[in-house]
């Protein structure tokens, strides 16, 4: 029996049969705005709350304390989490700053020495040491964008998913695109175990979001792109209505 692992986001469970098929790496894309970062939030608290399962946020953009700040609006106290031994914020972001030694964590991992191999030996440790079985990578750009030809991008990424794999946690990782229409794929949505788009789309006057899972191994899934909002409980699936 394939066990899932939910994601606690109203209307996605519904739409994937559950929820994500236990310890799957899945790519969430979308232009900027569109909740990548809230929707890797949300399945970490979910996990934490509603699913007793452990948690870890590598961000390679925001600081913890933006982070942490953005997320209250949602009533998401990470500070909270994260003391109670259930949540690790993992600051990947000087990673990807220009000069100079860094520190993740008591980690110190040289600037030379950064390849996604360093970074994901931090967070195997780390999902170690917190027994986490759900990770967020949010978002992958800064890491894979560092390798401009096609063939190591690959390789780095594909790196990536064997490695949190490896933790058997199941994971999300995003990537931010300029549009997630039918014509455009990026390339890490054939490397990924699941593929959910996110996308601000004009309906006449109205901007209106649109969810659609665009691949999912192993599972069926309600492919059929569906409206979701955001308020202040996080993100909310229309799973039953069409946007047309
Ligand atoms: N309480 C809220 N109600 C409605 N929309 C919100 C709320 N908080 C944030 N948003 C929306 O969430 C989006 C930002 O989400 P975020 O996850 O940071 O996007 P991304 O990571 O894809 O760039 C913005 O479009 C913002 O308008
Ligand atoms: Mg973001």
């Amino acid at each position: 029996m394939l066990e899932r692992v939910p994601t606690g986001i109203a209307g996605l469970d519904e739409m994937l049969e559950g929820g994500i098929p236990r310890g799957r790496t899945v790519i969430i894309v979308g232009g900027p705005g569109t909740g990548k970062t809230i929707m890797c939030t949300q399945f970490l608290v979910n996990g934490i709350m509603m699913y007793g399962e452990n948690g870890i946020f590598v961000s390679l953009e925001e600081s913890r304390s933006h982070l942490y700040q953005a997320m209250e609006r949602f009533s998401w106290d990470l500070d909270r989490l994260e003391k109670a031994g259930n949540f690790r914020f993992v600051d990947a972001s000087p990673l990807c700053r220009a000069a100079g030694d860094v520190k993740i964590g008591k980690y110190a991992v040289g600037r030379r020495e950064f390849s996604i191999l360093g970074l994901m030996n931090t967070i195997e440790q780390i999902a170690e040491l917190t027994d986490a079985k759900r990770i967020a990578v949010d978002p992958l750009a800064m890491i894979i964008f560092q390798y401009k030809d096609m063939h190591e991008r690959r390789n780095a990424y594909v790196d990536m998913i064997d490695s949190l794999t490896a933790t058997g946690a199941t994971c999300m990782t995003t990537m931010e695109v300029p549009s997630t229409g039918p014509g455009t794929v990026v390339e890490e949505e054939y490397l990924a175990h699941g593929v959910i788009a996110l996308q601000n789309l004009q309906i006449g006057k109205a901007m209106t979001r649109v969810m659609q899972i665009r691949k999912m191994r192993a599972t069926a899934a309600d492919f059929q792109p569906r409206p979701y909002k955001i308020d202040n409980s996080g993100i909310v699936v229309y799973a039953d209505e069409t946007i047309f």
